[in-house]
């Protein structure tokens, strides 16, 4: 088993009764768990905290071992005392097929049909196989126009997520995706500057995604295949030491049988590839090109990587800094402070789906 030092990490409240929301983020490597209530302007966050999941656990953009996230979820739910039985989660946005489209201005019945007509037309996918979900961006030519975003999952992949919640016992109320979650995340943390280009880059054990905000909005989402598990790999083959032994290397600088070296020269090729595939990818798609980045804040289990934001730095020469999802948050008193600030930029997904409530568009 990987290290991993986190399980529960909140005390229990038996005296709490309001009814709150689980937000749920399956990740490749483990699964986050928070609680949180309250509405706009004013989320508590009342649980938080994180099991880790066998690599086969999710594969291929979709829960494919059920069980073992199931057992995850019930361990998080018993060791956190959780109440709240209503789900928040996100599938990838891998699995996703995200489209813009312009229509006329038109009422909210009308539109829901013309949608679909619509996305016919540019979801490469039948709609009998898909859940399509849209929403109104923006409103153009005097408001004769509107931008409206398509968003189409196969039904498929959410049912792999779904089953799982209700295997928990559970009951799935929003399926989002985590492009969105991180998006409603940063929105927390306050107006953005006019003109502000911000960089949100969440680095899990796979998959580096890239989101980019202008003044708050997403204008360009994106994933790279590379991320902790690949930093890992490299000090195994490095040191030549097991996975296991790599991975807690790498989280705790401290190495087995007390050769402890540099761990930050040791990771930099790497820290180098990641930063060369975030600039490669974030130019083809203009970005740092005639628009430029003004800031950028790193979150996911790996955004603690040493040297790596120094490296960023230096590559996209634009301050960059750890997220903290919690600062549109108040904080109960269960909650471990300390556990709280060492592994906040973790929680980024979990935060911004703990921002969703149904019916909200
Ligand atoms: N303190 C730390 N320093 C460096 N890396 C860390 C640290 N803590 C966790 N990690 C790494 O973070 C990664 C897990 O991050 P995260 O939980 O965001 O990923 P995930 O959601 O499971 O995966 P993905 O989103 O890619 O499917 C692992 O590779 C782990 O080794
Ligand atoms: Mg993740």
């Amino acid at each position: 088993m990987a290290f991993w030092k986190t399980l529960a990490v909140t005390a229990r409240n038996p005296f709490r009764t309001e009814e709150g929301f689980v937000a749920l983020d399956i990740g490749s490597s483990s699964v986050k768990l928070l609680e949180a209530e309250g509405g706009k302007g004013a989320y508590r966050l009342l649980n938080l905290g994180t099991l880790p999941l066998p690599p086969t656990a999710v594969q291929n953009n979709m829960v494919s071992d059920r069980e073992a996230v199931v057992k995850a979820v019930r361990s998080l739910i018993q060791a956190n005392g959780i109440k709240a039985t209503k789900v928040v989660s996100a599938v990838p946005g891998r699995a996703v097929i995200i489209r813009k489209i312009q229509l006329p201005i038109q009422e909210d019945e009308e539109l829901d049909a013309n949608v679909e007509f619509e996305a016919n037309n540019v979801i490469p996918e039948s709609l009998e196989n898909v859940n399509l979900d849209y929403q109104v961006l923006d409103y153009l030519d005097d408001g004769k126009r509107m931008d409206v975003l398509l968003v189409a999952v196969k039904k498929d992949i959410i049912r792999t997520y779904t089953d799982v919640i209700e295997q928990a016992g559970l009951s799935p109320a929003i399926i989002d995706v985590d492009y969105f979650a991180l998006e409603n995340m940063h929105e927390l943390s306050g107006e953005p500057a006019p003109g502000s280009m911000n960089g949100l880059i969440h680095i899990g054990a796979r998959y580096t995604t890239l989101n980019v905000l202008r003044d708050g909005v997403s204008t360009y989402t994106g994933d790279l295949p590379l991320a902790g598990e690949a930093f890992t790999e490299a000090i195994m083959q490095k040191l030549h030491i097991s996975y296991d032994q790599a991975e807690t290397y790498k989280v705790t600088g401290l190495l087995q049988g007390g050769k402890n070296g540099n761990l930050a020269a040791l990771l930099r090729p790497i820290c180098d590839s990641l930063a060369d595939e975030i600039v490669r990818t974030l130019r083809l798609f203009g970005v740092m090109a005639e628009e430029r980045l003004t800031s950028v804040q790193l979150s996911g289990g790996s955004a603690k990587i040493p040297g790596l934001a120094a490296v960023l730095e230096g590559r996209l020469g634009v301050p960059v800094k750890l997220c903290d999802p919690f600062r549109g948050f108040s904080v109960s008193k269960n909650v471990d402070r300390h556990y709280l600030e060492d592994s906040a930029p973790v929680f980024a997904v979990g935060a911004g789906l703990c921002t969703r409530r149904p019916g909200d568009k």
